[in-house]
C-alpha cells in the first residue's frame, strides 16, 4: 500500500481504517484514535442525520467564534447503530492491538453516550483498560434545565503490563478549548493530544486510524514521535499534509506544562 504522504517519520494513508490496518506490520508504541462517535441521539434514526446537524452545538459558545458546523464538510462513518458500533470498534481495536508493542498505549475518544460501549470495545479488542481522561471543552450548546455536555472522554488502556516511560503525573481532567480555526467539525486541540502523549515512550511510533485533519500526527511530531495516520476522505489527507509541511523540522513542544507539575507537588506536601 502506497502512502498518500511520507516525510520526516510521518506516513499518511488514504483509505478505510480496517483495510489499511490489515496491510500494516510496523510495531506501534501508542494508538490514539478519534473515531466517528455514531452518537447524537436516543434512537437509531437520530444517528442517520447529517454530521453537520448532529455537531451543530459541538463548540457552541455564547460568543461563537468558531466556524459553524454547517459551513464545514460532512465526514464519514458516523451513522452506525449501537450494536454495529460496538462490534466495529472491537474489530479495529483488535487490529490495532496486533500492531502494538508490549506495553503500548491506546487512547480512544468518545462522548457520554458511547462511553460504556467504548470501554467494552477496548477490552473486547484485547487491551487492558486503565482509565478515563475527562476533556472539559468549556463550551457546549446550553439546554435549559440540563447539565451542559461540555465534556468528552478519552478511554485509555495498554497492551498488557504498562511500563512507566517518564517521570510525569498528568491530570486525568484537562481543560482545553476546541480550536478556533478548524477545518473539521470535530477537530481536536493540539495541547489536548500532547497532554495524552505525555505518558508515551519518547520517539515512539504513534498510530491514528481516524486522522481527520491530522491533529494527532501534528502533535506527535511536535513532541518528536514518528506517526502513521489513516483517513478515508482525501480532503482531510490533503489538509493534514499541508499542516505537516508547515511544521518546523525539529520537535518544538513539551507534553505537560510546568504549572501542572508544580500543582501536583504543592498538593503532595500540604
Ligand atoms: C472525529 S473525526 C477525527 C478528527 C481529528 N481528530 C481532527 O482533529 O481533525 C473522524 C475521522 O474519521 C474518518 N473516518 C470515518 N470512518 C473511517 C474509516 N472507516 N476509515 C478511515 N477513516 C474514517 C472521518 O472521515 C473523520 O475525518
Amino acid at each position: 500500500l502506497n502512502p498518500y504522504y511520507e516525510a520526516n517519520g510521518i506516513s499518511i494513508y488514504h483509505g478505510e481504517a480496517l483495510a489499511v490496518l490489515q496491510s500494516l506490520d510496523t510495531p506501534v508504541a501508542a494508538v490514539l484514535a478519534d473515531p466517528p462517535y455514531s452518537s447524537g441521539g436516543m434512537l437509531r434514526g437520530d444517528r442517520l442525520g447529517k454530521s453537520s446537524d448532529k455537531y451543530r452545538g459541538w463548540s457552541h459558545s455564547p460568543t461563537e467564534t468558531h466556524a459553524p458546523a454547517s459551513l464545514l464538510p460532512e465526514f464519514s462513518g458516523d451513522t452506525r447503530d449501537q450494536r454495529s458500533y460496538a462490534y466495529w470498534s472491537a474489530l479495529w481495536l483488535s487490529e490495532c492491538l496486533r500492531l502494538a508493542d508490549p506495553g503500548a498505549l491506546c487512547f480512544v475518544f468518545t462522548d457520554w453516550r458511547q462511553l460504556p460501549t467504548t470501554t467494552d470495545a477496548l477490552q473486547a479488542g484485547g487491551w487492558v483498560w486503565r482509565g478515563i481522561v475527562v476533556w472539559d471543552k468549556g463550551v457546549a450548546r446550553p439546554i435549559k434545565g440540563r447539565f451542559r455536555t461540555n465534556t468528552e472522554y478519552i478511554v485509555w488502556g495498554s497492551n498488557g503490563p504498562l511500563p512507566a516511560h517518564a517521570d510525569v503525573y498528568p491530570s486525568s481532567v484537562i481543560d482545553c478549548a476546541p480550536p478556533v480555526d478548524r477545518d473539521h467539525m470535530t477537530q481536536k486541540p493540539e495541547p489536548l493530544i500532547r497532554h495524552l502523549l505525555s505518558i508515551a515512550p519518547p520517539c515512539g511510533l504513534v498510530l491514528d486510524p481516524f486522522m481527520g485533519t491530522g491533529t494527532t500526527i501534528v502533535a506527535a511530531r511536535s513532541l518528536g514521535h514518528r506517526a502513521i495516520g489513516i483517513e478515508i476522505e482525501e480532503r482531510y489527507c490533503e489538509i493534514a499534509a499541508k499542516r505537516l509541511d508547515q511544521m518546523p523540522l525539529f520537535p518544538t513542544a513539551t507534553p505537560s506544562t510546568p504549572v501542572e507539575q508544580a500543582d501536583l507537588f504543592s498538593e503532595a506536601v500540604s
